[in-house]
């Protein structure tokens, strides 16, 4: 596993390498949003502690609400000191802060267009930013296409202009496909930057380090060495006031279509060739078209209901503000899928994602075969489980490896023991949010861990197979109480092949 000190291979020289991006004015449509507060904003103050920010450049939100400048300053500076990870300090607030300013904008009205057009040009003017944009769409996917036309139509001559466009991309493949095309008749593929924060945190990179910087674990990662690989993705919250946006989202198309597959993605990949977007986005587009899922017995969805989540009464699903009371809608889901290509054919992944889960953990564990055979004397060998490499991605963030030992003593006796890198013991620096990454590496123009076109496409196909099956039958809501692991069929998928869901 790599250590801060150990030498770095070439391939993965980019995600280290940072250089300082050209002037720019990053706009953000939805600012009012949660998003902007929680997420952007604290990921902005990170940067420009961290020198990282264009020396020129400037933020103009755009929301709806009605703000003057200074609300939205004051309304930003707070989000900072509520959500930032770092110390908040005054000076660094300052200088990010001198050139935020907001815009109040109706979407469906193109007046309001001219006036952010105005308001940008006279920013771009005082901070030198040379009329290079980044437009960061944190709306619905319903407002997305147009907002694109009007940004598309009031391009100026000068600099370039990029789009980062939040999740979810679309409701189904049909709208996803309407809306690259609108997209595409306007930018090029590579100002195109379709989010999905899974790739900006670390741990997720770390999978492509531990892969393709290491030479042990190449030939042992594929269907003759590794029985199966389970991901879990699972958070203890409920939907924290999202109603309006869960109710049509659901599991699938909240965690599933995006993060979810992004992460058997990775894990099943081929190495590409180089670190460059469309290396990567090649290696991983051929994944997610060779993925499928053998048929509806081998999905399962789930409702909460009631329950007790770190030692709090929560309500079930249905209980929710603004959820329908007989909504029909998934907090979970557990899927078998298979990837049909020489390296993983008949290899099952097994994956789970949901709200209201016992804890929030999210890890990739490779399971290994068993040893063909154990020469140990009776019962010696009982405490050995097969190995696995347990990736996790949060918290606790590291790498584990389960190995069997004997145990001290007299005779052979054979226990399992984990071979533990933790992030928090092995490098000095705080792991930095995923937001801070990717804003900054769009603003580099770098796409690597952003969605191309293609993905989101071959996401989507797998999703509406999904979708399809699920108008069959109208499983019995909730099924699974909040505080467990979900309902009992998501145990029922793996004990049918003789396996079972990694002990927590
Ligand atoms: C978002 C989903 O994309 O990811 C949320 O919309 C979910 O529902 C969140 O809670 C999880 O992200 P993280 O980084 O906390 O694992």
């Amino acid at each position: 596993m790599t250590t801060a000190t150990e030498e770095q291979n070439p391939l993965l020289e980019g995600l280290r390498v940072r250089r300082r991006p050209d002037p720019c004015i990053l706009v953000i449509f939805g600012a009012s949003g949660d998003l902007t507060t929680k997420k952007l904003m604290p990921a902005l103050y990170s940067l420009q502690a961290r020198h990282l920010l264009p020396e020129k450049f400037g933020i103009l939100g755009a929301a709806r609400t009605e703000e003057s400048d200074d609300e939205f300053r004051e309304r930003m500076k707070q989000a900072v000191k509520d959500h930032g990870r770092d110390e908040f300090k005054q000076d660094v607030w300052d200088e990010l802060a001198q050139g935020m300013r907001y815009s109040t904008l109706d979407f469906a009205d193109d007046s309001g267009e001219d006036k952010l057009r105005d308001t940008l040009n006279a920013l771009d003017q005082e901070r030198g930013t040379q009329g290079n944009r980044v437009y960061y769409f944190a709306v619905p996917p319903s407002a997305i296409g147009t907002l694109v036309q009007e940004v598309a139509e009031r391009r100026g001559a000068e600099g370039w202009v990029r789009l980062i466009i939040e999740k979810p991309f679309g409701h189904d493949l049909a709208s996803a496909n309407e809306l690259n095309a609108t997209i595409k008749e306007r930018f090029q593929e590579s100002d195109v930057f379709r989010i999905d924060h899974y790739l900006g945190k670390e741990t997720v990179q770390n999978m492509l380090a531990l892969r393709f910087a290491n030479g042990i674990f190449e030939p042992i990662w594929n269907r003759q060495f590794i029985d199966h690989v389970q991901i879990t993705v699972a958070e203890s919250i409920g939907i924290e006031g999202r109603a309006g946006y869960y109710e049509q989202a659901g599991a699938i198309r909240d965690i599933f279509q995006n993060h979810l597959l992004q992460l058997v993605a990775i894990t099943a990949m081929e190495p590409p060739i180089d670190f460059t977007a469309d290396s990567v986005r090649n290696e991983k587009v051929k994944v997610l078209k060779a993925m499928h899922t053998p048929g509806p017995k081998h999905v399962v969805r789930g409702q909460y209901g009631a329950g007790f989540v770190e030692g709090v009464d929560v309500r079930g699903y249905r209980e929710e503000d603004g959820v329908a009371p007989g909504s029909m809608t998934e907090t979970f889901v557990a899927a078998k899928l298979f990837v049909d290509n020489w390296r993983w054919a008949d290899t099952p992944f097994y994956v789970r994602m949901g709200k209201r889960l016992a804890r929030r953990e999210t890890t990739i564990a490779i399971q290994f075969k068993r040893a063909p055979h154990p020469p140990f004397e009776d019962g010696g060998a009982e405490g050995l489980r097969p190995n696995v490499l347990l990736i996790h991605v949060q918290p606790n963030e590291g790498v584990s490896l389960a190995v069997g030992a004997k145990v001290p003593g007299q005779g052979m006796t054979i226990r399992t023991v984990h071979m533990d890198f933790l992030y928090g013991g092995a490098f000095r620096e705080g792991l930095p949010e995923a937001y801070e990454r990717l804003i900054l590496d769009a603003m580099l123009g770098d796409a690597t861990l952003f969605t191309r076109s293609d993905e989101i496409e071959e996401q989507w196909a797998l999703v509406d197979a999904i979708v399809a099956f699920w108008q069959r039958d109208r499983p019995s809501f909730p099924n699974y109480a909040a505080g467990t692991w979900g309902p009992a069929a998501a145990d029922e998928l793996l004990h049918r092949d003789g396996r079972s869901w990694r002990r927590h």
